[in-house]
């Protein structure tokens, strides 16, 4: 281990951290219109003296620090994109950009990456191997990681760390968990078609409706009927659409929902088993199926080696934490993309505190974090970039 005091460090650099944040959550940006954002990164980045590149993978920023030893490139990322959602907390932070919120905290992950990459960089001589830092655009759904892929941002790295203010537990808890952290997610469309008529008269339709409520019934067996009990799996029908009018059979259905999953052997079951019963029970009531399945990000696995490495400093820098070493999440990331090949430790830090108030869910128009969280975030993440660089340097 390197004698610097990372937790003393973050601590000190809690103003700079926190005043970040709080100017990215009053400017809150959606996906790859994180042009302010941007803009703030490369100049912070640039003061450091880091070599910046922008405009990867649309809105995105990447910087390098060289260590003064050899090593292996370490890729650690922030997502810097809101949500659209009409922000209720009465702060002096609140957002100040109408129906647009950072309510997932990358407004805290852009300014705890740019607080470890300040700490890091007057560190350089303590570092093994290279640093790039990965501000991602677009991380809710539009496809940001897998942008800044195309864009060659994997090139040359050989470990991904990336971390998650995590409001379902409170501060001074972590969530390192060797293995799958995140769930693979997949996006059904379904079309069920039958043949409409007049409601008077149900003998001449094959009712699309009927059949779509069946659907919706038989699917919930798909987990709880063909599913390992110990193993995990979601399948949610969410959207259920049909007709015109109180006297109309119409001629079809829709229903969209999702998959997820961790294990793949897991996925192709559920897979599987959510064609044959869609299928199989529209078949039956006289209609047929059409099945759209798109995969929209596959899970993410964390490396047991790295994550050990994490788990290890965790526990150095923090003795006092509650480290959750089985923490995980039905709900996903598109980090899958960067970790997909490469082994890397996605973690969670806890950022509630009930007493405060703070405490509503991600997502949600008051959701705040307690910013105690962000020096712990920052200290972890830095202790974990040189533990990793180390670690690696010598094999
Ligand atoms: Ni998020």
């Amino acid at each position: 281990m390197t004698a610097i005091d990372f937790r003393k460090e973050a601590q000190d650099l809690m103003e700079y951290t926190r005043s970040l944040r709080r100017d990215f959550h009053r400017h809150p940006e959606l996906g790859f219109q994180e042009h302010r954002t941007a803009g703030i990164v490369a100049r912070e980045l640039r003061e450091l003296g880091l070599d910046v590149q922008e405009g990867v993978g649309k809105t995105g920023v990447v910087a390098l620090l060289k260590g003064a030893h050899p090593g292996p490139t370490v890729l650690v990322r922030a997502d810097m994109d809101a949500l659209p959602i009409q922000e209720e907390n009465q702060t002096d932070y609140a957002s100040e950009n109408p129906g647009v919120m950072h309510a997932c905290g990358h407004d805290a992950h852009t300014a705890m990456l740019l607080t470890v990459a300040r700490i890091l960089s007057a560190h350089r001589d303590a570092l093994h191997g290279t640093v790039k830092f990965v501000f991602q655009p677009a991380e809710e759904g539009m496809g940001g990681a897998e942008s800044m892929v195309k864009d060659g941002v994997l090139e040359g790295v050989d470990y991904v760390l990336a971390m998650h203010v995590w409001n379902d537990r409170p501060v001074g808890w972590l969530g390192i968990v060797p293995g799958p952290a995140m769930a693979a997610a997949e996006r059904f469309q379904i079309r069920v078609i039958g043949k409409g008529g007049h409601a008077a008269h149900p003998e001449l339709t094959e009712d699309p409706v009927v059949a779509a409520a069946h659907i919706v019934t038989a699917l919930q067996t798909v987990v709880s009927r063909h599913v390992d009990p110990l193993e995990a799996a979601v399948v949610s029908v969410t959207m259920l659409q049909a007709g015109t009018a109180f006297n109309i059979v119409p001629p079809e259905a829709r229903l969209e929902g999702t998959i997820r999953t961790f294990e793949p052997d897991v996925t192709r079951e559920v897979r599987m088993r959510f064609q044959r019963t869609v299928h199989g029970v529209a078949q039956g009531l006289g209609c047929r199926a059409e099945i759209v399945l798109d995969d929209l990000t596959p899970a993410v696995i964390n490396d047991p080696e790295v994550t050990k490495i994490v788990q290890e400093t965790a526990a150095e820098l923090f003795p006092e934490a509650e480290i959750d070493t089985t923490h995980r999440t039905m709900g996903s990331e598109d980090m899958a993309f960067m970790m997909y090949n490469i082994p890397g430790c996605y973690f969670f830090v806890g950022s509630a505190n009930p007493a405060k108030g703070l405490d509503a869910p991600h997502h949600h128009p008051r959701f705040d974090i307690d910013e105690d969280a962000l020096p712990i975030g920052v200290a972890l993440m830095a202790a974990s970039i040189v533990a990793v660089g180390e670690r690696f340097a010598a094999s």
